[in-house]
């Protein structure tokens, strides 16, 4: 069978915009990772004009898989949670393919990140259902069944104790109210154990940055289901993008 051509994928973030090359048979990165700083504010004619320029910086033509944080129907946003509020409805799809003359196709960054947990990292052996969760800036979750995703699922935004759950224990937050790692295991446990009970998983992956650091934390978890570390850690999205676009 004829190897296909790497593809580009490109995660936005709340604070960073990155992207690479990617090997979709074997989701690995075949360049090296691109940052460009999420301009300030945010808007989408700004967030296009970095995408833009990361299609430059490859000299890449061709299919395009990209990510953003917030709800993604279709290729349009839906929710805005932390970026510019003025992307809520916006076309990203149509936005990025008319900024970067190559078709670009947009999906929510978790669901993404936990795309590439599930093919290719440390959900890969994993029937049943798997919750992925990303701890950054925001929270993001990606809840897949037999490798089959659910997408949008927006559990970062659950209510839990009467919270909005990403405002209390993203890992911004953490860094933010300067909390130890067992202050914040123990605030997260309570967050698994509750997804437990409304899904019960067979496996959590726990990625976004603070991922590393997984030793510090992971002691505090008393969950019945396996919680393992993301593998791809901060290149996960930019695998799952590219991987997704090569299966359109
Ligand atoms: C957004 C999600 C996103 C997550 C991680 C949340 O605030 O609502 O869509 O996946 O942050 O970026």
């Amino acid at each position: 069978m004829a190897k296909k051509s790497p593809i580009l994928g490109i995660d936005v973030g709340g604070s960073g915009i990155k992207a690479a090359l990617v090997d979709v048979s074997k989701g690995e990165l075949v360049s090296d990772r691109h940052r460009i700083a999420t301009p300030q504010p945010s808007t989408p004619e700004a967030v296009a004009d970095v995408i833009a320029q990361m299609v430059k910086h490859f000299d890449y033509q061709g299919n395009v898989g990209c990510t953003m944080p917030g709800v993604v129907q279709h290729g349009v946003l839906k929710t805005a949670a932390n970026i510019d509020k003025s992307w809520v409805d916006t076309d990203a799809n149509k936005l990025f393919s008319e900024a970067t003359g190559c078709p670009v196709s947009v999906m929510n960054d978790a669901d993404a990140a936990g795309i590439a947990e599930v093919t290719f990292g440390a959900g890969k052996e994993q029937r049943g259902v798997i919750l992925v969760l990303t701890f950054g800036t925001g929270i993001g979750s990606a809840l897949f069944v037999n490798g089959h995703l659910v997408p949008n699922a927006e559990l970062g935004h659950l209510e839990y104790k009467g919270y909005d759950t990403e405002t209390r224990m993203s890992a911004k937050i953490k860094e933010d109210k300067k909390m130890s790692y067992k202050k914040w295991g123990k605030l997260v446990n309570g967050y698994l154990q509750y997804l437990e009970f409304l899904f019960s998983p067979d496996m959590f992956v726990i990625g976004g940055g603070i991922s590393k650091k997984s030793d510090k934390f992971f002691p505090y978890f008393e969950t019945k289901a396996k919680v393992v570390t993301a593998n791809l850690l901060n290149e996960a999205g930019i695998v799952g993008a590219a991987y997704a676009v090569s299966q359109d």
